[in-house]
């Protein structure tokens, strides 16, 4: 997936509520770069199986994933599931439930992982997820391993739900990510973990100012492939 001339590819990795989708879209702007978050894509295909009440293996589900159109518009912003804008319905707690299930089946993976690799194909990228460094992007130039603290990640999820008006305890969001967090790192298929090569960065008590440009500088000085100590 190595792309002609200057572009570039920036991977970056973690569990829910590292850091990565703000970071991500802070370095996509800062640097001119493409954003994707892979995550939503399976997002939106969890929220397929809802409205059309498929478990989550059910076959079927992988027909209609297979037949679906998923597109980003405004850099990454807003996600179309069949020219529908999603964005706000992929968030709620019933597809954060869900999706860990959705995602552990191959054969959605890997119609997802096509769309992504033909994403980033198409010019210099930021892309965010679980196995971006490791099975989509593994020839990216940079990679990066964010992590923190479980209560620290569910502070911050709690916050962006409260942002949402959406009614949720600490306890409730910090027992739905550790559960996340055992599927995701557990599965058989693309578990999320740290690719050899990633700069770890622990984002538990970082300003998110600061995260951002310490990636920013080590793309910008491209010192990906030398560095490979964390932050
Ligand atoms: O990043 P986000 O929390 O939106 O991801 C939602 C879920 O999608 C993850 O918990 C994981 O189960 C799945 N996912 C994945 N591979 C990715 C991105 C997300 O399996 N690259």
């Amino acid at each position: 997936m190595k792309k002609p001339g200057s572009q570039v590819t920036i991977a970056m990795d973690g569990p829910a509520g590292s850091g990565k989708s703000t970071v991500a879209r802070r370095i996509a702007e800062k640097l001119g770069l493409l954003y994707l978050d892979s995550g939503a894509m399976y997002r939106a295909v969890t929220l397929l199986a809802i409205q059309e009440e498929l478990a989550a293996d059910n076959p079927k589900l992988i027909d209609r994933v297979k037949a679906c159109h998923i597109e980003f518009t405004d850099n990454g912003r807003t996600i179309l599931l069949d020219a529908e804008d999603v964005s706000k319905q992929i968030r709620t707690p019933a597809v954060n439930r869900l999706v860990a299930d959705v995602a552990k089946i191959p054969e959605i993976r890997r119609e997802i992982v096509k769309h992504q690799q033909r994403i980033g194909a198409e010019g210099s990228i930021i892309a965010e997820g679980r196995d971006l460094t490791t099975i989509v992007f593994p020839n990216a130039d940079f990679k990066f391993y964010l992590d923190a603290s479980v209560t620290e990640r569910a502070k911050r999820r709690l916050a962006d739900l409260q942002a949402q008006n959406i009614d949720a305890t600490l306890a409730a969001v910090e027992a739905e990510i550790r559960e996340r967090d055992e599927k995701d790192t557990t599965r058989e298929h693309s578990p999320l973990r740290a690719a050899d090569d990633a700069i770890i960065v622990d984002t538990t008590d970082k300003a998110i100012e600061d995260v951002v440009d310490f990636i920013a500088h080590v793309c910008e000085n491209k010192q990906g492939r030398e560095r490979r100590r964390g932050f």
